[in-house]
């Protein structure tokens, strides 16, 4: 029997859900948007039900699961209306847009019956997933270097028209290490293990660029160092179109570099790992098979509600990104290391 959804949020993102969701063979059965007109739009085109309050949409007893797809500061209260309506969650990132939020929404999730997934989708990137597979062979890993650059995504800030939420603090959660650099936090987790504290400055220039920078200390013992910043350098990046986003780990055996590709082509531009053998003094390119991450990111969601359990990445995930990046920036304004909180997993 097929999945039955709700999309809450008619944005930008949830074409990407949607997409998801249609591979699946899940069926969409309501959509809901504080901005009528996008709510119209999507149920129009997915021939279903919408709603201007997605608590009307919470309360329709079709539904097994939602996907959140509302800016950062709103994912809590959704969150948490979804569980305690008796929905699956897959909850789109950054988990909330402060700690004391994702510390809250981990309760619920402890509390209640829901299977809660977090949109981290470059975990379903093949080249990440291959490098995770090599990690192994790198023996000890010594050292590591994350990057995110990207060009200042204007065509979003001319969308959004007057709601610029992604660069309010309160409700966005601040810059762009929030946006395309928490994907790569959660990246680099997912390869190296858990950061136990972080040291960071962080950049915000004139006009409305951002540029993070941070040293995690890692429990495996070794440093990563973390940079993001929206550069309007158009050339940069392994494709030379501007995308230059990266992580690369060196151990005593090898290094490993993966190249990742710009969010909105997961099947266009072929994202791959560089490996340097230490045994064979070889360097090569592995292109792992294509796959759009968002559609392998919704499958496994699917799949999870399918067997009634907890996916990946869950609910921790999403709360360590948020206390890493939390971490950040209290340590760039307090100017010293700051420990990052781990919780345990129930
Ligand atoms: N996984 C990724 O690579 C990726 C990429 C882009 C955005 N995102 C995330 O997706 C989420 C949404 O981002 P977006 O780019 O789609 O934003 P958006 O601004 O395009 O869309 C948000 C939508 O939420 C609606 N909305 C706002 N408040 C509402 C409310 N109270 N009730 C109902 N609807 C409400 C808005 O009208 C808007 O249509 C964010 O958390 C963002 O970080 C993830």
């Amino acid at each position: 029997m097929s999945v039955k959804v709700g999309i809450i949020g008619c944005g930008s993102i949830c074409e990407f859900h949607l997409r998801g969701y249609e591979k699946a063979d899940a069926e969409i059965v309501y959509v809901a948007d504080a901005n009528e007109t996008r709510a119209k739009a999507r149920a129009a085109a997915y021939d279903c039900q919408w709603a201007t309050d997605y608590h009307k949409l919470l309360q329709d007893p079709r539904m097994d699961c939602v996907s959140i797809c509302l800016p950062n500061h709103l994912h809590r209260e959704a969150a948490e209306a979804a569980i305690a309506a008796g929905k699956h969650v897959l909850c789109e990132k950054t988990m909330t847009s402060n700690l004391e939020d994702a510390k809250a929404l981990v309760a619920a999730v402890e509390a209640g019956n829901s299977i809660f997934q977090i949109a981290y989708m470059k975990r379903f990137v093949p080249a990440m997933q291959k490098a995770k597979e090599l990690v192994p062979k790198l023996g000890k890993i010594l050292s590591g270097t994350v990057r995110v650059y990207h060009p200042f995504p204007t065509a979003n800030w001319d969308r959004v028209g007057g709601d610029i939420w992604l660069l309010n603090k309160e409700k966005g959660g601040a810059g762009v290490m929030v946006h395309s650099g928490s994907h790569m936090l959660d990246a680099m987790r997912f390869l190296c293990g858990d950061p136990l504290s972080v040291e960071a400055k962080c950049f915000f220039r004139k006009g409305l660029d951002y540029y993070d920078t941070a040293y995690f200390q890692m429990e495996a013992g070794h440093t990563v160092f973390f940079e993001s910043g929206w550069l309007d350098l158009l050339s940069l990046g392994v494709r030379n179109n501007g995308w230059d986003e990266r992580i690369e780990l060196t151990g005593e055996k090898g290094r490993l570099e993966v190249f990742t590709m710009w969010w909105t082509r997961p099947d266009s531009e072929v994202p791959f790992v560089r490996f340097y053998s230490g045994e064979d003094g070889e360097t090569r390119d592995i292109y792992p098979p294509v796959k759009d991450c968002f559609v392998e990111e919704v499958a496994a969601f699917v799949d999870s509600v399918k067997q009634g359990k907890q996916g990946e990445p869950d609910v921790y995930d999403g709360y360590m990104a948020q206390a890493m990046i939390d971490a950040a920036y209290r340590s760039d304004e307090e100017g010293r290391r700051m420990p990052i909180e781990r919780l345990a997993r129930k």
